[in-house]
């Protein structure tokens, strides 16, 4: 009996989920945007994909169907015909535009993903603002930038929120919900039941610098580097003691460069120079001059390890 219940209010919540949001316009489909239009696509969601021109289209929708195919033969292993069906069925869920006006014309909800630069997401939003029904709820996912400043340009301020999600998008089960003060109750559960409805662990927090995991991060990262600066100890001992020492999979240089010096370090201004008077937001040096020498990390080649390419 109990177990019924359960099962009758787990499909009510999520069909009640999907009624309000069904259609997703996902803003940029590059590293997030693509992952994020996927995993949307592949829960049952109709997607518009928006990007600058035909070419990041193409590349975006042939990624989004190459990283289909991986997780189809996984889910279907021995089944071939329902994994090509898989594949076929969210690829058909998807449709791609380069025009922002159209790409929102019955959105439920749309997700920005495009570069972090709050002139660029504000001269977007203004538009999509204009262009949107009134129904629509916005999001960004930016990761450094404050919520509340980004939706400033806009009129539905109480329909507007950070979803937050984490590289890779479709094996990353956290999802942040971040609320900004004229955010509406209603919005910020629509946002909730979109999130478990796309397989997310949603968590929810304030808009302050970082949200819960890159303010916590960040600094942990800089605070690693700060010490190898120092010569406290070297960056093996130090990646070997926060693995052993603190069941951390990875240590933190080597998760600095995982992430890339060039986004550490332009978060690590960011916010210096939004609160210039926390230490733990000062940038490093030494990751400046990764930067400069375009010593990225992973993706370059090098960065405080050497990895071959
Ligand atoms: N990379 C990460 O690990 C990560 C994790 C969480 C959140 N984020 C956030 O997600 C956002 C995107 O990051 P990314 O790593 O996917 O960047 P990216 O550079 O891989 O992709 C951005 C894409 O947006 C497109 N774009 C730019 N302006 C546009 C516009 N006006 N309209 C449509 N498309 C536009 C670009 O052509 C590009 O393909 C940023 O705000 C970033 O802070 C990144």
């Amino acid at each position: 009996m109990n177990s019924l219940k359960l099962i009758s209010t787990r499909a009510f919540a999520t069909s009640s989920a999907r009624a309000v949001i069904n259609n997703v316009t996902v803003i940029g489909g590059g590293l997030m945007g693509s992952g994020i239009a996927q995993v949307a696509a592949q829960n049952g969601n109709h997607v518009t994909l928006l990007e600058v021109n035909p070419e990041l289209l193409q590349k975006a929708q042939t990624n989004i169907a190459t990283n289909l195919t991986r997780v189809a033969k996984k889910l279907y292993k021995d089944d071939p015909n329902a994994a090509q069906q898989f594949v076929e069925d969210a690829k058909k869920r998807i449709q791609g535009t380069t025009k922002a006006e159209e790409s929102v014309g019955d959105a439920d909800l749309v997700v920005e993903a495009i570069v972090e630069n709050m002139e660029i997401k504000h001269k977007l939003f203004k538009t999509l603002d204009e262009a949107a029904p009134q129904k629509t709820l916005f999001a960004s996912n930016t990761s450094s930038l404050s919520i509340g400043e980004i939706a400033s340009v806009v009129k539905r301020k109480d329909k507007f929120g950070g979803l937050h999600f984490f590289n890779p998008v479709p094996v990353m089960k956290l999802l942040e919900v971040v609320r900004i003060p004229e955010q509406s109750e209603e919005t910020y559960q629509a946002f909730m039941a979109w999130g478990k409805s796309i397989g997310k662990s949603c968590v929810t927090c304030k808009d302050t610098p970082g949200f819960i995991v890159n303010r916590l991060l960040v600094p942990y990262i800089a605070e690693a580097i700060r010490m190898l600066e120092r010569g406290d100890a070297s960056a093996k001992d130090i990646d070997t003691a926060m693995k052993l020492g603190a069941g951390y999979p990875m240590g933190p240089i080597e998760l600095a460069d995982y992430v890339g010096h060039d986004t550490t370090n332009s978060i690590l201004q960011g916010w210096q120079k939004k609160f210039p008077g926390n230490p733990l937001f000062v940038p490093c040096e030494s990751t400046k001059k990764l930067v400069q020498e375009k010593k990225l990390g992973v993706k370059s080649g090098e960065g405080y390890y050497k990895y071959n390419k």
